[in-house]
């Protein structure tokens, strides 16, 4: 009897034709080769392996997820130079726990499929990061460590470097999570430099899912105007409804 069960590790098992065959273990060069870039997208561990059809939160998210399907269906346009656009999405609920991170991770992890697999169908080399999450919670923490006086200049320069790596990643990826952008008690440098990341995005043309606790509306009093304009320009907003699902899963 065959037990490996190697492929429930592996992002590609739902469209791998070897899943838990003879060859689908640790050296799988698309295993390695995605696992790699999983780790590189900023993507909690926790979920790194959720996918659009798994994910905990579809059941009681029904509409989210049609739009979610029909979403993740465009992502063959990144292949498209000249095509429409992919949009960004607004995935907000004022209760927090109803599955919002959880289904960004999921997005997240389809584009960066779909961009590996697309990739080899065009023998191309996929990049090593087409997809970013940055957790605007954690973000701003790492700003705050080195923004605080009296630090060691060898801890500052560490939170410091960190943070503008992950800036430059959420500014450049192809495809960006900003994960609860809700920002309230930011700073005016660092609610800046999250203006800087959006702004570089929507100037580009680059789609992001955001995450907030807070609706799209708000964000004209959070940043301002002419920043709120053109997020909500090719954006749709999804409302997550009920209360906190923490701890409900299995
Ligand atoms: N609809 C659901 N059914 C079962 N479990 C769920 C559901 N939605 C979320 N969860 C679980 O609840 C936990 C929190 O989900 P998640 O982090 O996605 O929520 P969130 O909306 O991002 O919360 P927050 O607003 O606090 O950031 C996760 O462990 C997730 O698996
Ligand atoms: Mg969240």
């Amino acid at each position: 009897m065959n037990e490996n069960n190697h492929a429930s590790k592996c992002v590609l098992k739902s469209r791998c034709t070897v899943a838990n065959g003879k060859s689908c273990n640790f050296q799988c060069p698309h295993f390695i080769a995605t696992n790699s870039r999983l780790r590189a997208s900023g993507v909690p561990a926790d979920y790194r392996l959720v996918t659009v059809a798994n994910s905990p939160a579809r059941a009681s998210q029904p509409a989210v997820y049609k739009s979610v399907d029909a979403y993740v269906k465009t992502f063959e346009r990144q292949f498209d130079d000249n095509g429409e656009r992919i949009k960004s999405l607004y995935l907000y609920s004022a209760s927090p726990g109803t599955g919002k991170t959880t289904t960004a991770s999921a997005i997240l992890n389809e584009y960066l499929t779909q961009h590996y697999i697309g990739s080899l169908q065009r023998s191309r080399q996929a990049l090593q990061q087409p997809a970013y999450m940055l957790d605007v919670n954690a973000w701003q923490t790492l700003f705050n460590e080195f923004n605080r006086s009296n630090i060691p200049a060898d801890i500052g320069e560490e939170a410091s470097r960190q943070y503008y790596r992950q800036m430059q990643a959420a500014k450049t990826a192809p495809f960006a999570v900003l994960d609860d952008i809700g920002v309230r008690n930011a700073t005016e440098a660092f609610r800046g430099d999250l203006h800087a990341v959006i702004n570089a995005r929507v100037t580009n043309g680059l789609p992001t899912v955001y995450t907030s606790n807070l609706p799209l509306a708000e964000m004209e009093r959070v940043f301002d105007a002419r920043l709120y304009d053109r997020m909500r320009d090719q954006c749709a907003e999804l409302g997550f409804v009920g209360g906190s699902k923490r701890g409900m899963r299995k």
